[in-house]
């Protein structure tokens, strides 16, 4: 099932997708803005082993389930009450990260990856989703720059990695057409807030 109420931002590092979102939610102020993995206490807590720079020994198979996991707790704590109130929710990544990061970059393969996530969000999927593209290069370049930006293991990953994790994404566009819109995140800021803005008011509400 698709709520269209239920929006997701997604792209690799740097594409500005953060501080987008947080642009974005404060035009709606209604709307519950909110963060994968985390979000909610336990899932904060998840997020910490998965993203601690000392994890080097974790699996691939570990670190998808810690994310479905984290996935779980933070949807029935948090989206679904949110959107059972009538409310939109704005989040910060959802399982489209998962099938691009841990399913096409890690090669645990994308079928696999969205499986053990069907068991933690059920039929559960945002009704819109929006992508923010820019080239690996580019994306880590902005990273860099950003001062205080805490740096976690995946941005560590080589050049390698984050060029499969934008492949990952393109293939999912091919497979939901429909549901991901892709939005050119190497424009101005300006630009790319005004593309989402337009996109959301035209698709944001409608009934799915
Ligand atoms: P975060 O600091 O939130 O990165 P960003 O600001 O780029 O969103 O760290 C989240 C990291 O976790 C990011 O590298 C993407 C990765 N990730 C996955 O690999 N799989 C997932 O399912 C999710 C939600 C995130």
């Amino acid at each position: 099932m698709l709520n269209g109420r239920f929006i997701t931002f997604e792209g690799p590092e740097g594409a500005g997708k953060t501080t987008i979102i947080n642009m974005i939610a404060d035009c709606f102020p209604e709307a519950v803005l909110t963060r994968e993995p985390g979000g909610i206490e336990i899932a904060e807590q998840i997020r910490e082993v998965i993203l601690d720079k000392k994890n080097t020994a974790m699996d691939a198979h570990t670190e998808a389930l810690l994310y479905a996991a984290a996935r779980r707790q933070h949807l029935i704590e948090k989206v679904k009450p949110a959107l059972e109130a009538g409310k939109m929710v704005l989040c910060d990544r959802f399982v489209d990260s998962s099938l691009a990061y841990q399913g096409h970059a890690r090669g645990l393969g994308i079928e696999e990856v969205f499986s053990i996530n069907r068991f933690a969000i059920g039929d559960l999927m945002p009704g819109l989703t929006l992508y923010f593209d820019i080239e690996p290069e580019a994306g880590l370049n902005r990273i860099n720059k950003q001062e205080g930006r805490e740096i976690n293991r995946l941005d560590l990953e080589a050049l390698d990695f984050h060029h499969k994790v934008r492949e990952g994404y393109h293939m999912l566009l091919r497979c939901f057409p429909e549901r991901i819109v892709k939005i050119d995140a190497s424009k101005s800021l300006e630009e790319v807030f005004e593309e989402t803005l337009k996109i959301i008011k035209e698709r944001g509400n409608k009934k799915v």
